[in-house]
């Protein structure tokens, strides 16, 4: 272990978290100061938002911590099957499946939808770590197409135009770069050569699409995605997973989903306050509106500050550095000022793709935006970016 862990260390590779002695919000109390938080994945601000807490403190009192079980048995709770219920009417789809989180969901679900080399799954080379792991668990054949390109991902489908099942799985939005899968485009060709589709919408619910609906509103493919995969961590503010999809694609994960078997259920309150975070997102839109506003006047300052946002869509804007120390000064000097903007370094990303990461969220205030754009213009000329 120490053999490894001082391999890690030369490399500057270790993690050491810093602490919040506050609710993860846009102005956060971390390692004991006031620090604007540019790095959470708290998109709408929901975290804290008083009717998802109350949600959770309710349920509590009336239904204990836990669930006492896993679902199967004896763990299934009204409030689950609500939550479920209301996350379908959300995603405009006929059932969903809750699980313990996101990661779950996808090591869950891809094993369940394959079955040996006679399918085969394919995969955009920059998918999120739980798909590839997902994948693993397999044994059907697998394939990855460089990341968004269509060609590729036509030349893979015809080199295996035999297998039995395809399975093309793609994240909605990329989670390191901020850019958007063209699932338009992949569902035209997986209609052609008849393969099923699968998206990870886990950083597009609550951010893109009509009102945050998600990736498949935003492209208007309502009925053309097979499985829609999900996380309450993010724009919803809370924790847990999503599947999304038919009443047979539910069945089918209840029944064979061995991460939602055999763990178990989340926590009532974690049930009610997931079930409150989608009313919250589907009656207060103002909360989409302003992610948007503040996305939109962000970026574009950042950009007239002469940085470079790489190919961002999305309330995710990286600020492109390059070399990996360029990546951490910046960052630290960020740091110095009071804002958390975490680097992104080899080997999340590629070794001259090192970046400081911003993750927009509706709590931010226009004065918070100008504060951090001043910050991040004095910090900038000082590593030697700007
Ligand atoms: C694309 C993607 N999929 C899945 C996950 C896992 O979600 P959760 O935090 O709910 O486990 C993440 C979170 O890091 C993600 O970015």
């Amino acid at each position: 272990m120490k053999k490894r862990f001082d391999e890690l260390k030369g490399q500057g590779l270790e993690w050491n978290p810093p602490t919040l002695q506050s609710a993860n919000q846009p102005r956060v109390t971390m390692d004991g100061r006031t620090t604007i938080m540019l790095s959470a994945n708290n998109y709408l601000n929901l975290t804290n938002h008083p009717r998802v807490v109350q949600a959770m403190i309710d349920a509590t009192e009336k239904y204990g911590a836990g669930s006492g079980s896993v679902r199967a048995i004896a763990g299934t709770m009204d409030i689950h099957l609500e939550a479920e219920s209301k996350v379908a009417e959300f995603k405009q789809v006929e059932a969903s499946l809750i699980y313990s989180a996101g990661y779950t969901a996808n090591v869950g679900l891809i094993p369940t939808l394959v079955q040996g080399k006679q399918d085969v799954i394919i995969s955009d080379e920059l998918n999120h770590g739980s798909i590839i792991d997902g994948v693993r668990l397999t044994k059907a054949q697998r394939a990855v197409y460089s990341h968004n390109d269509m060609n590729a991902l036509e030349a893979v489908l015809n080199d295996y135009s035999d297998s039995d099942r395809k399975l093309i799985i793609t994240d909605g939005v990329f989670s390191m770069d901020g850019d958007i899968a063209p699932l338009d485009e992949i569902s035209s060709l997986a209609e052609e050569h008849g393969a099923m589709v699968y998206v990870d919408d886990c950083h597009g619910e609550g951010v893109l699409g009509k009102g945050g609906a998600g990736i498949v509103d935003h492209f208007k493919l309502q009925g053309k995605v097979d499985f829609e995969v999900g996380s309450f961590s993010k724009a919803l503010g809370v924790q847990g997973g999503i599947v999304a999809g038919s009443e047979e694609v539910r069945t089918h994960a209840l029944n064979h989903s061995r991460s939602w078997l055999l763990s178990g259920s989340q926590p009532p309150g974690v049930a009610a306050a997931q079930k409150a975070a989608v009313e919250v997102l589907m009656n207060e839109p103002e909360h989409h509106a302003k992610l948007w506003e503040n996305t939109n006047y962000f970026k574009k300052e950042l950009e007239s500050l002469g940085f470079d946002t790489g190919v961002s869509e999305t309330p995710i804007i990286p600020v492109m550095c390059g070399d990996s120390s360029v990546a951490k000064g910046l960052s630290n000097e960020m740091m110095n000022y009071g804002v958390m903007a975490g680097a992104i370094v080899f080997p999340m990303v590629a070794k001259d793709k090192a970046r400081v990461r911003t993750q927009m969220s509706a709590g931010l205030t226009r004065q918070d935006l100008d504060e951090v754009l001043r910050i991040f213009e004095s910090a900038g000329n000082k590593v030697g970016l700007i």
